[in-house]
C-alpha cells in the first residue's frame, strides 16, 4: 500500500523506544501521528523533534484512553507499550475495538501490533509477559479473519533483544538500575535497534496492497530462539 493512502497514525509508547522510532518514521513519511504515553514531558519532547501530537495517557485507564482516541479517524494503529510484567493485552483489545470499525467502514486500514519472542518461545522470564504477548500472537491472526474481505492488513511485529529502556525499567528505572541493564543486557552484545524495528514496519506499511505481511520476527543475528534447558536431578 502506497504510505500515500494513509493519512493518521497512532503510536502507543511513543516516547522512546521503539515507539519514539515509529512514530518519526511515519512523520518522516508524512503521516499525522498521534503519540501516546504517560509521560508528558517526554511526549512534549519527541513531539517537538518530529511534529507528532501527543497524547498523555495511561493505556490501562480505559476511560481515559477512549476519550484520548474518540473521532479520531486512524488508519495505521500501532500497538507498541507495553511492559514487561503484566503485559499490555487489555489496551490492544480496546484500542482495536475503538478503531477497527472506522477502519472497516472506510475500508482502510493497518494493525500493527508489537509481540514478543516471549509470546513465541518459552525461556526463563516473566510468564505473564509471554502469556500477554502469546495472546497478542493470537489475537493479530484474529484480527485477519475478523476483517476478511476489507482492505485491512494486520502485522506482527515480534522482536529478540533490542536496545531501549526496557530492561532498566524493569530493574526499578533509577539512573543506576538503567546503567546496570545496559551493563548487563546490552553493552557486550550485538542487539537489534530501534530504527531496525522501524524500518521493518516501513517496509511492511510500503508494501503493495495485495500483500498483507502477518509476521515479521526480527533477532539479533546472535541471539537464537526457544531455550531449551536440560536440568539433571539425581535426589
Ligand atoms: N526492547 C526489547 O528487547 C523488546 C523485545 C521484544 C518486545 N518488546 C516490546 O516492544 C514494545 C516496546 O518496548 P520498548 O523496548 O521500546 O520499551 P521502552 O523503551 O521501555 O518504552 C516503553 C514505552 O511504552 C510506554 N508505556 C509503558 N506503559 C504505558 C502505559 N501504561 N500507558 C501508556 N504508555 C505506556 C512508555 O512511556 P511512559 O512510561 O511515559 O508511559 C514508553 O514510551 C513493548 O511492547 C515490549 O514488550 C521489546
Amino acid at each position: 500500500m502506497p504510505f500515500s493512502d494513509y493519512r493518521t497514525a497512532l503510536v502507543t509508547g511513543a516516547n522512546t523506544g521503539m515507539g519514539a522510532e515509529i512514530a518519526e518514521m511515519f512523520t518522516k513519511r508524512g503521516l499525522r501521528v498521534y503519540g501516546l504515553a504517560r509521560n508528558a514531558e517526554r511526549l512534549r519532547e519527541v513531539a517537538g523533534r518530529t511534529g507528532m501530537t501527543p497524547l498523555a495517557v495511561d493505556v490501562t485507564d480505559t476511560a481515559a484512553l477512549t476519550e484520548a482516541v474518540s473521532g479520531l479517524e486512524i488508519d495505521v494503529l500501532v500497538n507498541n507499550a507495553g511492559v514487561s510484567a503484566t503485559g499490555n493485552l487489555r489496551a490492544v483489545l480496546h484500542l482495536c475495538r475503538l478503531l477497527l470499525p472506522g477502519m472497516v467502514e472506510r475500508d482502510l486500514g493497518h494493525v500493527i501490533n508489537i509481540s514478543s519472542i516471549a509470546g513465541h518461545y518459552n525461556f526463563y522470564g516473566h510468564t505473564a509477559y509471554h502469556a500477554t504477548k502469546a495472546a497478542v500472537h493470537q489475537l493479530s491472526r484474529q484480527l485477519r479473519n475478523d476483517t476478511i474481505g476489507r482492505r485491512i492488513r494486520v502485522t506482527e511485529i515480534c522482536p529478540g533483544r533490542v536496545e531501549t529502556e526496557i530492561f532498566g525499567r524493569n530493574l526499578g528505572g533509577t539512573p543506576e538500575a538503567m546503567q546496570r541493564a545496559w551493563d548487563t543486557y546490552y553493552a557486550d552484545f550485538e542487539s537489534v535497534t530501534t530504527k531496525d524495528i522501524a524500518d521493518s514496519i516501513e517496509f511492511a506499511v510500503e508494501s503493495p496492497r495485495h500483500v498483507n505481511l502477518g509476521l515479521m520476527e526480527i533477532m539479533p543475528t546472535f541471539q537464537v530462539p526457544g531455550g531449551l534447558e536440560f536440568v539433571q536431578r539425581k535426589d
